[in-house]
């Protein structure tokens, strides 16, 4: 990572890319994209190609590689499950945590990402913690009590020095995968609630906020203008090398 932080760039694979896809996805992306100051690269590949993607950037600064979930527990009875220790293991450095499929597909519930974000800062992984409102609750004007609710449930009982470790997403459920990204000045307001939220608790100020949902070349110069938002956590338009490497070349 940068030693101030950058613009950064969070490319979340979902089910996508097996470790023989994968190893030929960095490979691509390598040939086009050089390191460049300012900006930091993180990948979420499924957990199946976390040491593919790890063992393929090596050498690469700029770039960390993160799990897309993982249990709370250490180990133990949990079939499907990978744990915090076994992701680090495997090359992980971060872990998204509350991402709205894994919340509103998989049913995880707000007490469940508070046990994994302090799972994972035991563990010493970034969480990339993921709050956002569903279309009823924005059009119920509910939009901030939600995004307000997500981030006590999942940061009760982590302090400033956690908070410290931290990158928080706002995601509007509405907008992921959809094609429909929210306004620039619409995900301004949000981030804006998410800081005063985090500054209240002690979080340090460049504690970085990404926007999620729909990003793609014609729309992610505009969000990344918005006030507050210092990055993108980007699903569909991260799945092809070249046009993630575009879309990180363009700022
Ligand atoms: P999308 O997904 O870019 O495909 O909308 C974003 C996300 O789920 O993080």
């Amino acid at each position: 990572m940068s030693p101030v932080p950058g613009i950064l760039y969070a490319a979340n694979w979902k089910m996508h890319l097996g470790p023989v896809g994968a190893a030929e996805y960095v490979a691509r992306f390598l040939a086009r994209v050089p390191a460049s100051p300012g900006r930091d690269l993180w990948f979420f590949p499924p957990a199946v190609s976390l040491a593919a993607v790890a063992a393929a950037f090596r050498g690469r600064p700029d770039v960390l590689v993160g799990a897309q979930d993982a249990h709370w527990e250490p180990k133990g009875a949990f079939t499907g499950a990978v744990s915090m220790p076994m992701v680090a293991e495997a090359g992980a450095r971060a872990v998204l945590v509350g991402h709205s499929e894994r919340r509103h597909v998989f049913g995880e519930t707000d007490a469940e990402t508070g046990r994994k974000v302090r799972a994972a800062l035991e563990q010493g992984l970034l969480p990339l913690l993921c709050v956002g409102e569903k279309l009823a609750e924005r059009d119920a004007g509910r939009t901030a009590a939600v995004v307000v609710r997500q981030l006590e449930a999942a940061l009760a009982g982590v302090g400033a020095d956690g908070l410290g470790h931290l990158v928080v997403a706002y995601e509007p459920v509405w907008a992921i995968g959809t094609g429909r990204n929210a306004q620039p000045a619409d995900a301004a307001a949000v981030h804006a609630v998410i800081r005063d939220w985090l500054a209240a608790r002690g979080a340090p100020a460049d504690l970085r906020v990404l926007y999620g949902g729909s990003v793609k070349a014609e729309n992610v110069v505009a969000l990344l203008a918005a006030p507050g938002v210092d990055g993108v956590l980007v699903g569909g338009a991260s799945l092809d090398p070249e046009g993630w490497a575009d879309i990180v070349g363009s700022s």
